[in-house]
């Protein structure tokens, strides 16, 4: 979520790690920071960083330069710590300095045990704690700084791309990763480290991927793989012919596509440190709800955030028993709304900045309401606003249309319906264990539906002509089929609607022929059959269905045109799965009609405007 670049060789690195940060700014751009030696005067490095975009760093530079030949650069999404001066990367600690891209699955722990044993933070980081962690490895006598990173390692869980540099050994950058990318460019007497290709691609296209649970040791002449235990790998180095605009979008064709695929690891971001497998319950980041006296939960969000809300109220009833109400936040605050003490208000945006929800929040307030926000931006205005604020954690979405910030926001919906369920009672230990231990899985079985990529295209050639699309859902399908509709509209500008499948026959039945295509959700689970009943009443109108079924349903399709087929789940984890393929039809029918997929017309990212 964070972008990484280093640089070892004969030129200065300074300039050269800022062209780097330039090209993966659209990673994360809440603060960005170098540190950079010289290792001809062998003397501490230079570390200059600072919150906001990449300019405010380059402005320090100057009252501030960073001379020397060796560096690593950093550009921040924050996910532990708000975005502040002290929380950019990199962190010193001692001779060592460290630049990290992912989280510390184990931060509090280890925290606590340096804490204990005489470390001082200076910021509220997780990456901290890394520079600690090698800087004991050194003073406990480790013989080099790959030896000090490796055993470091040993310590921490979770998902990372490190980059280390010390004082101490001014020719040596030492790399690891697990689950973030990491990339080493290579050069003439140089060579560079990088989270994303597109930021060395000006400088080489001569590169290594590194695998996981890899480390690397690189000095200007020389790149050294070993695994973990620091066997040595060899792999050889690869040509890119990917355009620098490609390389951005990680060789994908747009940016919603590659965030339709990012889903899987977005998820398990959102899951980190959250799901506590030991005590089936949800750890909600430290906060301490009074559930007792939630009385009642008012959902309020626009556009695509409304849609994961409606599910919100799904979960939340089905889980927990409180009564749920969801609201447009555009509507909420023109009528008057009645709320106050005893109502817990949950403000849901991806970008934390959208005005209509800023306001709504303002009136819950007003009126003595409680108020939880769940956002993607860390410190963006709704959360700040709040009196909580859990974040999704989803990295930074660049498509207009919402796709992993929308399948995070469900999850996070979960673990607090979750949270709520286990301090009410009404979720018995056990069932909470069978949901938590799903919510592990789906990243796995998200991507299995993400991989039926040449599925939908197929698809997508056969309906995208159509005029208009109607999608049907009941339960917490309903809000997916107007997600679905929504997603379809917005990219793709033909005209969708979404309903509940049961009301079809109260009016969008006149609607259907031969020429509708109508997308039917109809996984396993007690509205089943209820479903396939509309199904058949549209195909006994000519009507074309596609429909979205579980993996192993035999006989879904007897009953329908054609069928995209998802992994079993618990059904209230049922939306996340069936709403990617929906994701995926409107991607493929857009992109062939040749709109603008990452900015649709007229739409924005975040709406400041009410
Ligand atoms: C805009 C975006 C939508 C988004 C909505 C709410 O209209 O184009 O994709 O769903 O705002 O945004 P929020 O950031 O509050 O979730």
């Amino acid at each position: 979520m964070c972008g990484i670049i280093g640089y070892i060789g004969a030129r200065q690195a300074t300039p050269l790690l800022i062209g780097g940060l330039r090209k993966l700014e659209y990673r994360g751009y809440d603060s960005a920071g170098v540190s950079v030696l010289d290792p001809a005067l062998g003397g501490p490095s230079r570390v200059v960083r600072c919150r906001g975009k990449l300019g405010n760093l380059e402005e320090k530079l100057k009252a501030e330069p960073a001379h020397g030949t060796v560096g690593i650069g950093h550009t921040r999404w924050a996910t532990h710590g708000r975005p502040s001066d002290e929380n950019s990367h990199p962190h010193k600690v001692g001779p060592i300095s460290v630049i990290h891209n992912g989280i510390i699955e184990n931060h509090l722990q280890l925290r606590q045990e340096l804490v204990a044993s005489g470390s001082h933070f200076s910021s509220e980081t997780d990456t901290e704690i890394f520079a600690h962690l090698v800087e004991r490895q050194i003073v406990d006598g480790a013989e080099n700084l790959t030896v000090a990173v490796r055993k470091a390692l040993a310590k921490v869980r979770g998902s990372y791309a490190f980059v280390v540099m010390s004082d101490k050994e001014p020719g040596t950058l030492v790399a690891a990763k697990n689950s973030s990318p990491l990339v080493i460019g290579l050069g003439e007497g140089e060579n560079f480290i990088a989270s994303d290709v597109t930021a060395i691609l000006a400088e080489t296209r001569k590169v290594i991927f590194i695998e996981e649970g890899e480390m690397v040791t690189v000095t200007k002449d020389k790149v050294e793989i070993t695994d973990l235990e620091g066997k040595p790998k060899q792999r050889e180095p690869k040509i890119i012919t990917w355009s620098a605009t490609q390389a951005e979008k990680g060789g994908f064709k747009h940016y919603m596509l590659k965030e339709i695929h990012e889903q899987p690891r977005a998820v398990a971001d959102t899951l980190v440190g959250r799901v506590d497998l030991e005590n089936d319950d949800v750890n909600l980041d430290g906060v301490n709800l009074d559930v007792k006296n939630i009385k009642r939960i008012v959902f309020i969000a626009c556009g695509t955030s409304y849609h994961a809300s409606m599910v919100g109220e799904f979960l939340v009833e089905a889980l927990a028993r409180i009564p749920v109400e969801v609201d447009l936040a555009s509507e909420f605050r023109y009528r008057d709304p009645i709320v106050g003490p005893g109502d817990l208000v949950v403000a849901v945006s991806q970008s934390g900045e959208t005005l209509d929800t800023m306001e709504a929040i303002r009136e819950a307030k007003k009126k003595g309401a409680q108020v939880f926000a769940i956002s993607n931006v860390i410190e963006a205005s709704i959360p700040r606003l709040a009196d909580h604020a859990f974040y999704t954690h989803a990295g930074p979405e660049i498509g207009v249309a919402s796709t992993k910030a929308f399948t995070t926001q469900l999850v996070a919906m979960t673990l607090l319906a979750i949270h709520l369920g286990r301090r009410t009672g009404a979720l018995s230990r056990e069932r909470a264990r069978v949901l938590l231990n799903e919510l592990v899985q789906l990243p796995n079985k998200m991507k299995e539906v993400t991989d039926q990529g040449a599925h939908l295209q197929v698809l997508a050639r056969r309906y995208g002509g159509a005029h208009g699309f109607l999608f049907l859902g009941r339960g917490s399908q309903y809000p997916i089929a107007l997600e679905g509709a929504l997603k379809l509209k917005e990219i793709s500008y033909i005209h969708a609607e979404g309903y509940a499948a049961g009301e079809m026959k109260h009016g969008p039945i006149a609607l259907i022929d031969d020429q509708l295509p109508v997308v039917v959700l109809v996984p396993t689970g007690p509205s089943y059959e209820k479903t396939v009943s509309n199904l058949a009443e549209v195909r006994a109108r000519q009507g074309k269905v596609l429909a979205v079924a579980t993996r192993g349903d035999h006989d879904i399709g007897g009953h329908s045109d054609d069928v995209v087929l998802v992994p079993e789940t618990a059904l209230e984890l049922q939306p996340i799965l069936t709403v990617l393929p929906l994701q995926m039809l409107s991607y493929y029918v857009a992109d062939q009609r040749g709109t603008d997929v990452d900015q649709p017309r007229n739409l924005a990212k975040s709406v400041t405007v009410e």
